[in-house]
């Protein structure tokens, strides 16, 4: 008990570090990504940058934690993430997307972060997301709350849709005229006070977790987008699920957080 404490302590001073250093790395590189390379289409982009965060994180992991296994985004994480996760699952691994939101830092965006999460037996239970444009960092472990550079945060107390700003984004292949996300939007234009893009779901889980939006829904998402942010705003009191409602679990397809008084309210809104 008292040693897998003091490990687990470690492991997120470990985490906090790692996503410090490699928004360090990151910022410096604002404005002067290297090359620019395509991976699924034109919305689907990854820079020598990602590629360097990720080389930290990992040769981090490594040297420290050599029996822990690592999924991480730019490295194996594309093809085979479920089996990879399926063959690992137990004991400590980590899920690591060493930038989410390549996007905003590709255009100058200061709006990014580095997602880090240990999980357990196939639960997080570290997460770290750290905004070096900012210096915000966002943290929990689980059943010690959630924290914003040291200090507590909980989510909003909107009650209602009618109050509460919420989030979405395409995933990279269905920024498509007609698309499902086109359709919620319309189904909730009107009811919730107002929606936003910001391009970086790690950063919209935190956001909801500290009251600043109070809802986010997303389709397509991977584990290394949501694994650090869906701990963190449980900690803070939220919840999230698929869109049926289900608890959320890292490889489901459809994910819909918020700050929990709105949920079901927000999940019937934007029911396909
Ligand atoms: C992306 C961001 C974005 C979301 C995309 C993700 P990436 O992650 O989280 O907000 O809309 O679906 O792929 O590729 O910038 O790490
Ligand atoms: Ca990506
Ligand atoms: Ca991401
Ligand atoms: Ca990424």
């Amino acid at each position: 008990e008292v040693v897998q404490h003091s490990l687990e302590q470690s492991l997120c001073n470990s985490a906090i570090e790692y996503a410090k250093h490699a928004g360090v790395l990151i910022g410096d590189r604002l404005g002067n990504m290297g090359k620019v390379e395509q991976k699924k289409n034109a919305s689907d982009l990854v820079t020598e940058v990602d590629k360097l965060s990720e080389d930290y994180i990992r040769h981090k992991i490594q040297t420290e934690y050599p029996k822990h296994w690592i999924l991480s985004e730019e490295d194996c994480g594309q093809a085979d993430s479920y089996e990879t996760f399926k063959s690992h699952k137990t004991g400590y691994g980590w899920i690591v997307d060493p930038i989410d939101g390549t996007t905003n830092f590709i255009h100058g965006i200061p709006h990014f972060a580095v997602s880090i999460a240990v999980v357990k037996d196939g639960e997080p239970i570290i997460g770290v997301v750290y905004n070096p444009m900012t210096d915000e960092l966002y943290s929990a472990r689980k059943s010690f709350g959630a924290y914003r550079n040291g200090q507590r945060i909980h989510v909003g107390d909107e009650s209602v849709l009618a109050e509460a700003v919420v989030a979405t984004g395409f995933q990279a292949s269905d920024f498509k005229a007609g698309s499902r996300v086109v359709k919620q939007i319309d189904a909730l234009a009107g009811k919730s006070r107002n929606i936003r893009m910001l391009g970086a779901a790690s950063l919209d889980l935190c956001f909801i977790a500290s009251g600043r939006i109070t809802g986010f829904w997303h389709e397509g998402l991977n584990p290394w987008d949501t694994a650090a942010g869906i701990l963190i705003l449980a900690e803070a009191g939220g919840n999230s699920t698929d869109k049926e409602g289900n608890p959320y679990f890292l490889f489901h397809d459809s994910l819909v957080a918020s700050n929990g008084k709105i949920h079901d309210e927000f999940l019937k809104t934007i029911k396909p």
